[in-house]
């Protein structure tokens, strides 16, 4: 946060617009608009909320299938659940963590003919990195299936010239605090208007114009608040400058892992320009060295780096769902890290994440602590004897 934020939250406040309501969160939604190419948006309360509405606004119901990328936040695939359909998870690309494209067509296909047309395409910018979206969009325009896009980690991204939150039918941004731009907790649903309205309604109880409290539907307390809308209008006077620097970031590991042997750095720009929202690191396991190890030892330093997403079809709650699995989402489990990728990490601070990483891959572990409440999960598939070619670490 900056000193432009901290007075544009001060002026909300001083203005006494304290609801989800008021100028600053009509500016906000303006804001996104444009951002967007789109003809409207809602500011919500969170990335969650918007999904859920958008799967509402397009029509998904009870039994429905919706295809979801298995490597995503679980977030995704629980805003299907909201809507009592189920998830059919699909495998993604090696290079980006998105949709697999080429897997689409033939599971829609296989879904149609067996009287199962999917409800709707629910795909992810992973990782601040715009899937394949001119491909997927088609082959939803060629089968009549409604395309929703979870952009939430890729504000400020692109793909072939037009910017994230731009395609498909909706699209949902995050303003979670752990995000490029953030409100300290929000989201947005993007659209046309007919779209934005009724998710506009019910966002706000269902209620019906007028004195009385009247309600037409089922709806839910989903809108942002104007204070939280004008820290989002102060972080996107900054968005130029917030991606910048998380490009820079990402280009930094680049460099500093160009000669470390076991390391490769994965890609931001494969299929458009990413905003660089985390930089993922992929570990050679033929090196003999995991990602939870990795992620340990920087621990012990004080540095924070997770394993990349588990798979939506290896988390305790979705493993019964279906799946269309090449095995490239279970090999990346095996092998990537997101290092520290935050706008303000300092040069200095990314070094020694570097120098760490770097040295780990050649000198021994030492021993692992035990952390206490450490919540067991399924462990992932042995790891493959050699990577794919695609794979591949340069050596
Ligand atoms: C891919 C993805 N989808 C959805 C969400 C949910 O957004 P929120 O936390 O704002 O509800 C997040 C992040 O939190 C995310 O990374």
């Amino acid at each position: 946060m900056s000193e432009r934020e901290r007075a544009r939250l001060l002026d909300a406040f001083d203005s006494n617009w304290i609801a989800p309501f008021g100028p600053a969160l009509d500016e906000f939604e303006q804001r996104l608009t444009t951002l967007t190419d789109r003809p409207a948006a809602l500011a919500t309360n969170s990335g969650t909320a918007a999904l859920h509405l958008a799967l509402r606004c397009v029509g998904v119901v009870r039994g429905d299938t919706v295809i979801v990328p298995t490597v995503t936040f679980v977030a995704t695939a629980n805003a299907v659940r909201y809507q009592g359909a189920v998830p059919y998870f699909v495998d993604v690309d090696p290079r980006t963590s998105n949709l697999d494209a080429a897997l689409l067509e033939p599971l829609i296909d296989r879904l149609s003919r067996a009287g199962r047309r999917p409800a709707a395409v629910l795909s992810v910018d992973c990782y601040g990195s715009c899937a394949d979206h001119s491909t997927i969009a088609s082959i939803c325009e060629r089968h009549g299936i409604p395309y929703v896009v979870d952009a939430a980690e890729s504000i400020g991204a692109s793909h072939r010239g037009h910017p994230s939150g731009s395609f498909g039918d909706l699209a949902v941004f995050s303003f979670n605090g752990n995000k490029l731009v953030t409100t300290g907790g929000g989201g947005a649903l993007l659209g046309s208007e007919r779209h934005i309205e009724r998710a506009r309604h019910l966002a706000t109880q269902a209620r019906n114009p007028g004195r009385h409290f009247d309600h037409d539907d089922i709806g839910y307390a989903y809108r942002l608040s104007n204070l939280s809308a004008a820290v989002g209008n102060g972080q996107l006077d900054r968005l130029d400058e917030l991606v910048a620097a998380t490009r820079a970031v990402h280009a930094r590991y680049v460099d500093g892992f160009a000669d470390v042997d076991g390391v490769r750095v994965q890609p931001i720009d494969a299929d458009g320009r990413g905003n660089g929202w985390l930089s993922v690191i992929h570990l050679d396991p033929q090196r003999h060295r995991t990602p939870d190890e990795i992620a340990e030892m920087l621990d012990g330093h004080d540095i924070e780096a997770r394993p990349t997403w588990r798979p939506m079809h290896r988390q305790p709650v979705h493993a019964h769902s279906e799946f269309s699995s090449t095995g490239v989402a279970d090999r990346l489990a095996t092998t990537g890290l997101c290092l520290p990728s935050g706008s303000s990490l300092s040069e200095s601070d990314q070094d020694r994440v570097i120098d760490l990483v770097t040295r780990s891959m050649v000198a021994p572990l030492g021993r692992r602590r035990e952390r206490a409440g450490h919540v067991a999960v399924p462990a992932p598939p042995p790891i493959p004897a050699a990577f794919a070619p695609n794979n591949r670490v340069a050596s």
